[in-house]
């Protein structure tokens, strides 16, 4: 039976991308019936400097920005990754079957660590091991995220393989990656070659979560275009980054397919096609938004949902840890 995992750090500036990407789709396969466990990753977050009370504040506000995209604490099971240690328990087995070689060619480790890369952290190296640990130790099938995912999904494959033949095993499930949808790369309203991202300075490059109704029309109004009408095919958006951007983002929002979008569109200037796309995105993203910050006035609630979902989350994967633990040779006395 499927069974889907997926999570999402908590660096505070949840956006767009964060959301058709991934909470929207997180929503919709716990609406089809689907097992489904939710993970705010606090542990991924420090690998990079997080100052406390800010990770605190973050973790609490994705806890928000979960239930306020659909995603039921009742129907999903929705905690934070350290509440749960069978996840770095895991991490630790996955560190001695994952390769240096392969570490290495994680390109977010590249890009993350820079130029410097002797003073990133060792956890910012051993990520993606804990990111296969939170998958695997709950046996999950099905991993939806957005694009920039895929590479350390291959990863979490290739651990899951390796662990199997070397201790002779079918234990461990070949985990699928569900890359679906209009809006798998949201990209930045400010360069349609970037991907929409947390850390980029400019905050009109993004809508964040947080945004009301005007700031999130102001946004789409700004952001950049080329001066033509949109095309009538989607083949006309070929090398037109930034209106491909806008016709994505207006689909994965109206649960339409690109091609029905430019349907619909075909010929429309930009000031034209900004306003709908800008009515649609404040219908769909404000009442988020209200909803967020209603949830954020009761903390002493969202501690619960995350307590009570860590404990949901261990017994699933206390057996598993276990079971893992019997194979290579641990002795539980
Ligand atoms: P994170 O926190 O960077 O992003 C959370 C999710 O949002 C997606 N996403 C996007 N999708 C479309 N367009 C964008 N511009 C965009 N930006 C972000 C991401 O693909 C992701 O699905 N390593 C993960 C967190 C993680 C995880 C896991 C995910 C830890 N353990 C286990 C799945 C399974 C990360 O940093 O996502």
């Amino acid at each position: 039976t499927p069974r889907v995992f997926s999570g999402i750090q908590p660096t505070g500036n949840l956006h767009l991308g964060n959301y058709l990407g991934a909470l929207k789709r997180f929503a919709d396969a716990q609406n089809k019936g689907i097992e489904s466990i939710y993970c705010m990753v606090d542990l991924h977050a420090i690998t990079v400097w997080q100052d406390p009370a800010d990770l605190a504040r973050a973790t609490r506000e994705l806890c928000a920005g979960f239930i306020a995209a659909g995603v039921d604490p009742e129907k999903s099971i929705l905690f934070n990754q350290s509440q749960v240690p069978e996840h770095t328990q895991m991490a630790w087995i996955f560190n001695c079957v994952a390769r240096m070689g392969w570490m290495q060619r994680m390109t977010q480790f590249k890009d993350k660590a820079g130029k410097n890369a002797q003073n990133a952290s060792l956890g910012l190296f051993a990520y993606p091991a804990l990111m296969a640990a939170d998958i695997l130790v709950y046996h999950a099938t099905h991993v939806p995220v957005g694009e920039d995912q895929k590479q350390h999904l291959e990863l979490t494959r290739d651990i899951a393989i390796k662990f199997n033949h070397d201790y002779g095993v079918d234990f461990f499930p070949i985990t699928e990656p569900v890359i679906e949808g209009a809006a798998t790369r949201v990209m930045s309203f400010r360069d349609g070659t970037k991907k929409m991202s947390k850390s980029d300075p400019s905050d009109m490059s993004r809508i964040n979560l947080t945004d009301d109704a005007d700031a999130i029309a102001k946004k789409i109004r700004k952001a950049k275009t080329d001066p033509e009408p949109l095309p009538d095919s989607i083949e006309g958006l070929e090398d037109r980054p930034e209106a491909r951007n806008l016709v994505n983002i207006y689909a994965a929002l109206a649960d339409l397919t690109p091609e029905q979008v430019i349907a619909e569109h075909a010929g429309q200037q930009f000031g034209t096609f900004k306003p709908s796309l800008a009515d649609l995105a404040v219908a769909k993203l404000a009442p988020i938004s209200t909803e967020m910050s209603r949830l954020m006035q009761d903390q002493g609630e969202i501690d619960n949902i995350l307590r009570r979902g860590s404990d949901r989350a261990r017994n699933i994967a206390t057996p598993i840890l276990q079971k893992t633990y019997d194979i290579a040779g641990m002795i539980r006395s």
